[in-house]
C-alpha cells in the first residue's frame, strides 16, 4: 500500500485550512482599548480632577456615577454634561471608544464594567439620542425667545 498519500495529507489539510482562514478573515476589532483612549484623551482632566472632573481611581467620586448605570452615564458624558465636554473634547473619537474609556475608568475606580457589547451599545445610543432631543428642544425654546425679543424690538 502506498502510504505517501497519507503522509502528505496533513500538509494538504494545513494548506486548505490556511486558504480557508485567508478567504474568510474574522473582522478585526479596530477600536482602541478603553485604557488607550483614557491615556490619550480623558486623563488630561480626570487624572487630577480638572474643574471637578471625577478623579481616576477615586471610589468616592465615582460611586454615585456608577449607580446611574453604564448606558445612562456613558450616554450623558458622551453628549456632554456641565463642564464635561461632548466626546471628551475630541470630535473624531468613536462612540465605542468613548464607551470603553468610561468602562475602563469605572473599573479602575471601584466598579466593574466591561467593554460594552452590542446590546449595551444599542442602549447607549438610545439614551444619547433622548438626551440630545432634550437639548435640541431647550435650544429651540431659546431661539423662539430670541425671535420674540426681536419682534418686540421693532
Ligand atoms: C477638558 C476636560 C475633560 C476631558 C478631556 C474629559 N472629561 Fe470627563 N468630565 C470632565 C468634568 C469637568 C466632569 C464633571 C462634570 C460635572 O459634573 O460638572 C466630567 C465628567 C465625566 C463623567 C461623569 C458624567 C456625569 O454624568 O456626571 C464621565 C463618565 C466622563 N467625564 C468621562 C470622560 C471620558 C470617557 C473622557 C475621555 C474620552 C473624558 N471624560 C474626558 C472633564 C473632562
Amino acid at each position: 500500500m502506498n502510504t505517501s498519500i497519507f503522509a502528505c495529507l496533513p500538509i494538504v489539510l494545513t494548506g486548505l485550512l490556511a486558504q480557508a482562514t485567508h478567504a474568510a478573515p474574522v473582522p478585526a476589532d479596530t477600536f482602541k482599548s478603553g485604557k488607550q483612549v483614557y491615556n490619550e484623551v480623558c486623563f488630561a482632566c480626570h487624572k487630577t480632577g480638572v474643574a471637578h472632573a471625577p478623579k481616576f481611581g477615586n471610589k468616592t467620586d465615582w460611586a454615585p456615577l456608577i449607580e446611574e448605570g453604564q448606558d445612562i452615564l456613558t450616554a450623558h458624558a458622551w453628549v456632554g454634561v456641565r463642564a464635561m465636554p461632548a466626546k471628551g473634547g475630541k470630535p473624531d473619537l468613536k462612540l465605542t471608544e468613548f464607551a470603553r474609556a468610561v468602562a475602563y475608568m469605572v473599573s479602575e475606580s471601584g466598579g466593574n464594567w466591561k467593554d460594552p457589547d452590542a446590546d449595551m451599545m444599542h442602549k447607549i445610543r438610545k439614551e444619547a439620542e433622548k438626551r440630545l432631543e432634550k437639548s435640541i428642544k431647550e435650544m429651540q425654546a431659546m431661539k423662539k425667545e430670541l425671535h420674540r425679543l426681536n419682534e418686540e424690538d421693532d
